[in-house]
């Protein structure tokens, strides 16, 4: 099986700058050199780079940067499935989501779709209407579902929105009290991070899996480092108290990677600058391999 690495060298959706080499900090944790050791024919495909300025609104701060670059994205995604490998994104700030998922929804838009599972502190779930940070890093699963904004996800060519029947949030707990209320009133699942202590995440996991993969033809995991908590994972922009232990962690992408059923996946909000020694770096090299079917111990 061949796999894309595909950088995204982003920070203009976030409010604190340094996020964008996060492609750098994972890749130097060893990511290609252990994927390729998986025995996966690894194509790292470099970063793509953001205009250096662009045009900005209150409500959605470097909107122009972050449409540029999202644009980019869906088409090296596009690229990558035509050529049936498995794109692996690497932020970069959430707002690349929006990019990402897109392509391979849109790839997948004759044959059931797909389901997203959204790992994160956050919902990501605002809009331009309801931000209070104006950061578009906290709008793309809102985004891809078709709730707005919808110019992370128009480009031209008809978007391919996920149902919301099919998206499922794990481990938020820090969502704003509007962004909480679209997310009910969309309909998606969520296990926020009290049901995981109750459930357990082996349970979150498997149900998070069954959703999204009612009849679509697989998902896309979106993992925002900041779902894991600060001590494991400190090297992050919005970090959130009382996270995901690394074993939680850890066996909710072993599960997703014995499923099957995952076609693509973002690993974002790395932040090097940050961080402890690129320890959250090297977290997010070790999620990314066992995700791919790697059991760390
Ligand atoms: N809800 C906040 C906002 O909309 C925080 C979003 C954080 N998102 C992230 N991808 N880290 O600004
Ligand atoms: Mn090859
Ligand atoms: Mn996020
Ligand atoms: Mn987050």
């Amino acid at each position: 099986k061949s796999i894309d690495v595909i950088g995204v060298q982003m920070d203009f959706g976030a409010s604190k700058r340094g996020v964008a080499m996060g492609p750098a900090a994972i890749r130097y944790a060893g990511l290609l050199d252990d994927l390729k050791g998986m025995g996966f024919d690894v194509h790292d495909k470099g970063d793509i780079l953001p205009l250096l300025r662009g045009k900005t609104s209150e409500t959605m701060r470097n909107y122009e940067q972050v449409i540029d670059v999202n644009r980019k994205l869906y088409d090296k995604v596009t690229t990558s499935l035509s050529r049936g490998r498995f794109p692996l994104v690497l932020g970069g700030d959430h707002s690349i989501a929006a990019g990402s998922i897109s392509a391979v929804s849109k790839a997948y838009q004759d044959k059931g779709g797909i389901g997203v599972i959204w790992i994160d502190a956050h919902g990501d779930w605002n809009n331009e209407e309801t931000t209070s940070t104006g950061n578009m890093h906290g709008m793309p699963f809102s985004a891809v579902c078709g709730y707005g904004p919808d110019c992370m996800v128009n480009y031209g060519q008809d978007p391919a929105y996920i149902k919301v029947k099919n998206c499922v949030q794990i481990a938020g707990r820090d969502i704003d009290p509007k962004e909480a209320e679209r997310m009910k009133e969309a309909g998606i699942t969520v296990f926020p991070i009290n049901m995981i202590d109750e459930l357990g995440m082996p349970t979150v996991i498997r149900k998070a899996i069954e959703i999204a993969s009612d009849e679509t033809s697989g998902i896309h995991l979106s993992f925002d480092i900041d779902a894991v908590t600060p001590e494991v994972a400190p090297g992050t922009g919005t970090m959130v108290h009382s996270g995901l232990t690394a074993r939680e962690s850890f066996i909710a992408v072993e599960l997703l990677a014995q499923s099957h059923k995952l076609l693509s996946m973002d690993m974002v909000e790395v932040n090097p600058i940050l961080d402890e020694r690129n320890k959250t770096g090297i977290l997010a090299s070790k999620l990314i391999q066992s995700a791919l079917g790697d059991i760390v111990y």
